[in-house]
């Protein structure tokens, strides 16, 4: 099987948006409590940050971390998470059945935000509380001093406020699991209204209504397009969540997932537009992708925790080597479209359907999902090209005919170019021929390839390096053209040097 590509430098889709690369710290499991948090660990700072995580958190490399929830944020006092730890209550999460220590906090996020460098993105509860608490989590983070609240934040020994930009108006509130569900009318009134009193405090917010939660909901399309009727004005994307995992044993449609999160991003630039247009706006709505990853929801990992437990083991997939390929798909969908897809969060970071996986008092290490997401995040920095692709598909029940080879380009700030190409097809290696005579000469090109011979492939604590890219030695420069093996269901990283 062959596939050819080519491209040039003149010919641009976006650049690629700082916000593409943000993960997502939920109250869930062990993401915060043993995951990026855990007093008492052989690597723990003063803060009891791990710092093996730390590491691990930097190599992977997030801009921005999304934080509290999730449907964790829908019952939450945020209250709760600030002041001296040992009067924080311990309190019921309704969301995920177990107890909440508020151990961890507004203050050690923002820590942690700091320490790591990235962007804190912060959601509000729309769910159980409304405009005032949104309001007052506001002027407690970011106004200086002089107010009940920035001085209570004060006190609290955060003199600097955290300068919190950009905000989530609440989560998934189409969900009947949400507590606190939402009509779409009810819902986009009070995002309007929560948008416009936290824009008295600052005009200058970037702020995310909710869309749906899935391209399944049975709701999507109009919820986006009543929420954005009542609040187009006032809020600057609009979110959207999906999980990918097989179904009924078709992994050729998993391979294909991409697919689906195209015309879930098609359909909801299209809705936006629809209401824009109808509103005779020149203003553009742009998606916070704010959740996406590989997660077998129908299959719960782990044994059902203890009601009411603390930080117990809760959706802890263990990712396979065919699960970084359709990851890396994602990747890939993400950056094409990076000209209206102007946020994302890989949901989440750690330990619960992350990257990266902790033991508590033990080790961490990369999932193999880690690598599509660190080289992308790496070497995925600067312009977005439009690419020209040409070659054979596989056949899916879920999406007809589907092109086996999904590529983006992306012209460097150094002046390399990165091809993130990914072969879905799971039996068949590709020959993939990169015309790239535009770039008017090249030095060195690379390619690294994650693929392996087990698709289940896994890494775990006893095998942690199982799964990890390795050099493809097939590359074949002739002028200015360039060729390498793809072997079948592989994420590849070719850089013109
Ligand atoms: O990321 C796990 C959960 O998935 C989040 O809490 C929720 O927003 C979504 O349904």
């Amino acid at each position: 099987h062959r596939a050819r590509i080519d491209f040039d430098r003149r010919f641009t889709v976006a650049e690629v948006p700082e916000r593409l690369f943000g993960s997502f710290v939920e109250h869930l499991g062990r993401c915060v409590y043993t995951g990026i948090y855990e007093p008492g660990h052989p690597t723990a700072d003063a803060g009891g940050l791990r710092r093996d995580v730390l590491d691990l958190v930097a190599e992977l490399g997030p801009t921005m971390i999304r934080y509290p929830g999730g449907n964790f944020v829908s019952g939450y006092r945020w209250e709760d998470g600030t002041g001296p730890k040992a009067d924080r209550p311990r309190r019921l999460d309704l969301a995920w059945g177990v107890t909440e220590t508020n151990q961890f906090g507004l203050g050690e996020v923002i820590r942690f935000c700091r320490t790591v460098g990235v962007e804190p993105n912060m959601a509000v509860n729309l769910g159980t509380r409304g405009v005032q608490e949104a309001l007052d989590l506001l002027e407690y983070a970011n106004h200086p001093s002089g107010t009940h609240w920035s001085d209570l934040r004060r006190s609290h020994g955060d003199e600097e406020p955290y300068g919190i930009k950009l905000w989530c108006l609440g989560n998934e509130m189409d969900g009947p699991w949400q507590i606190g569900q939402r009509t779409a009318t009810e819902y986009g009134r009070v995002a309007d209204q929560t948008a416009r009193a936290m824009r008295m405090i600052d005009p200058g917010l970037d702020l995310v209504a909710c869309g749906s939660s899935s391209r399944a909901m049975p709701t999507f399309g109009e919820w986006e397009a009543e929420v954005l009727a009542q609040s187009y004005e006032s809020v600057d994307y609009i979110s959207a969540h999906a999980y990918y995992q097989p179904q009924d044993g078709d992994v050729a449609s998993f391979m294909a997932s991409a697919q689906d999160m195209e015309l879930f991003i098609d359909g909801v630039i299209a809705t936006a537009d629809a209401v824009g247009a109808k509103l005779k706006s020149d203003k553009k709505i742009d998606i916070s992708f704010d959740e996406w990853n590989v997660w077998y929801q129908s299959a719960p990992t782990g044994e059902r925790p203890e009601p009411w437990a603390e930080a117990p083991r809760q959706l802890e997939d263990v990712y396979s080597a065919m699960d970084a390929v359709v990851f890396g798909s994602l990747m890939i969908t993400l950056l094409r479209r990076s000209d209206r897809v102007t946020a994302a969060c890989l949901a989440q970071l750690v330990n619960v359907i992350a990257p990266i996986m902790t033991e508590p008092g033990g080790p961490a290490w990369r999932q193999t999902t880690f690598f599509p997401f660190a080289e992308a995040s790496k070497f995925g920095r600067g312009t977005v090209l439009a690419v020209n692709a040409e070659g054979p598909t596989f056949a899916t029940a879920k999406f007809g005919e589907v092109a086996a080879l999904h590529s983006v380009a992306v012209a460097n700030e150094d002046g390399s170019v990165t091809v993130f190409a990914v072969n879905r097809d799971l039996e068949h290696p590709l020959t993939l021929t990169v015309d790239a005579s535009s770039l008017g000469g090249f030095g060195e090109v690379t390619c690294s390839t994650l693929t392996d011979a087990d698709p289940d492939a896994k890494n775990t604590l006893a095998d942690p390096e199982r799964v990890a890219p390795a050099v493809n030695g097939s590359v074949v420069v002739e002028g200015g053209t360039v060729s390498v093996e793809l072997p079948a269901m592989s994420w590849n990283t070719i850089r013109f040097l």
